[in-house]
């Protein structure tokens, strides 16, 4: 049934404990579902099962899957003292409270963000094995040297790395104005390559994450559900 999962993992996403802590509690006699007590941390549960935990009372859900238009000046994190965070553009959904990013864009760079409740889902598009490419338009500051597309295209050894970055795929769009495509997510990845091959990235914006691109019919800061159909790329 759509939406089913371990019970373990349920308790895990609701209240942020590690799989292990959660199992270990059901085990001990902490969980029910439906009224019945569970201690098989395996045992599926449904959305619309009720399930009770130490003196919780939690309603199985389906996972939530939502695509945001980022803008700049937000931070991809559910609470920061700092700056507003992402997660405060999903306050009037339901269950937004369990969602987190799919991998992290800077504070700067706006575009297409995914949020979701599920983590196998989320860990297939950012996990390195899957290749999973993300299609960046990058301004530069400057305009670009001759080696800076060769240097994008065969990869890069960053400053304290050990391997260079994978091959990227680059479309111009203007003299200052290009499509990058990475199938890797390093931290800062763009703005350091781009460092690296001799100029300085002004603008950051993501366009697509695999074959999913940003709706134009959102406008910074607004969101939508994705469907069944954008679920099923990943
Ligand atoms: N690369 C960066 O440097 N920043 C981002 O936000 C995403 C990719």
């Amino acid at each position: 049934m759509p939406g089913s999962r371990r019970l373990d993992r349920f308790v895990s996403e609701c209240l942020e404990l590690s799989r292990s802590a959660a199992g270990k509690e059901i085990r001990a006699g902490a969980a029910g579902v439906n009224g019945m007590p569970i201690r098989d941390p395996a045992v599926k549960v449904s959305p619309g099962d009720l399930v009770s935990f130490r003196d919780l009372e939690l309603t199985v859900f389906d996972q939530l899957y939502f695509m945001i238009h980022k803008p700049a000046g937000y931070v991809c994190a559910n609470d920061d003292p700092a700056h507003p965070v992402i997660m405060s553009l999903l306050s009037d959904e339901w269950g937004a409270g369990q969602c987190h990013c799919v991998g992290r864009l800077d504070i700067d760079t706006t575009g297409l963000l995914l949020v979701t409740t599920d983590g196998q889902w989320s860990h297939r598009i950012t996990s390195p094995r899957h290749h999973t490419g993300k299609i960046y338009r990058v301004t530069l500051e400057h305009d670009p040297s001759p080696d800076l597309e060769p240097m994008l295209r065969q990869g890069i050894l960053l400053q304290g790395e050990k391997r260079p970055t994978a091959p990227a795929e680059v479309s111009w769009v203007a003299d200052r104005v290009l499509d990058l495509t990475i199938h890797e997510g390093r931290y800062h990845q763009i703005k350091r390559m781009i460092h690296a091959a001799g100029n300085e990235v002004a603008a950051l914006h993501r366009l697509a994450i695999g074959d999913l691109s940003l709706d134009p019919a959102l406008a910074p800061g607004e969101h939508r559900a994705l469907t069944s159909e954008e679920i099923a790329l990943f």
